[in-house]
């Protein structure tokens, strides 16, 4: 048996080489990570629903015209997405305060913003994926003019997408994370939505009565991450089979 090149292993997912020049694997892990891998935790059956949920979210973006790299699921944990060249942001939109920016500018989690807010992170693990302006973007050359403008455009309209997907279950887009990455057609260069959109990196809040169905359910001890991951599948109809998760029984003593 030939064993795959492995080009990269990250927190949450697993990248090989693709069974093309242009393809690769990822491999969606049962890892949870929070506070920059701080906190750690195996959480059974997160890798199925987040390879799961993030084809269901490229998918319907690439249906309404938003480029993602998503190619094909290959199986419960694995799926074929497009090589790109990853540009080193994390790109957040915000539609509601929490989190970093309610305790930046301490805001109460919840208040509405104005208007969408976009913000840029670094992405660098040793230093904490830390906030950036457009001036250091520009200065240190992570991306052009073009590209931030480019950047702009496909987050908002990630965000308009999402959002109306999630207000037709009930849910509230409170914020979201994508990372994008750069194709070549020829002469030409386009940036496609990369990575993965799951709860992991959303933050979901059931709009009657706000309880989170996100990556905060772990970070901050809410109860169980899988129930809150499930209900979100079974809400928007993905994997309305296998829409139970059954936990491992308990030992008594
Ligand atoms: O922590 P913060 O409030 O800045 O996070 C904003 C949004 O971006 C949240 O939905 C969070 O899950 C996501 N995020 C992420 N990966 C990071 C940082 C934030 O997915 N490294």
């Amino acid at each position: 048996m030939a064993r795959r090149k492995k080009i990269y292993e990250g927190k949450a997912k697993i990248l090989y080489e693709g069974p093309e020049p242009g393809t690769i694997v990822q491999y969606f892990k049962d890892d949870a990570t929070a506070f920059n891998a701080e906190k750690k935790d195996v959480i059974e059956g997160k890798g199925v629903l987040n390879n799961r949920l993030s084809e269901f979210f490229m998918t319907g973006l690439n249906t309404v015209g938003v480029p993602t790299h998503f190619l094909k699921r290959l199986n419960m944990r694995e799926q074929l997405v497009r090589a790109c060249e990853i540009v080193p942001l994390e790109v957040i939109v915000r539609n509601f305060a929490a989190g970093s920016l309610a305790k930046r500018l301490g805001l109460e989690e919840g208040t509405p913003l104005p208007r969408p807010i976009v913000e840029y992170c670094y992405k660098d693990d040793k230093l904490g994926d830390p906030l950036v302006t457009e001036e250091h973007i520009a200065a240190f050359g992570w991306a052009s003019q073009q590209d931030m403008d480019d950047i702009l455009s496909l987050s908002l309209r990630v965000n308009d997408y999402l959002s109306g997907l999630m207000y037709g279950v009930g849910i509230r887009l409170v914020d979201f994370k994508i990372e994008v990455g750069r194709v070549y057609d020829g002469d030409y260069q386009r940036l496609i939505v990369a990575d993965e959109i799951s709860p992991d990196s959303m933050r979901l809040w059931d709009i009657e009565t706000g309880q989170k169905l996100d990556k905060d359910v772990f970070r901050r001890d809410l109860g169980s991450l899988t129930d809150a991951y499930t209900e979100v599948a079974r809400r928007l109809g993905v994997m309305p089979k296998q829409a139970t998760h059954v936990a491992k029984p308990k030992l008594i003593n």
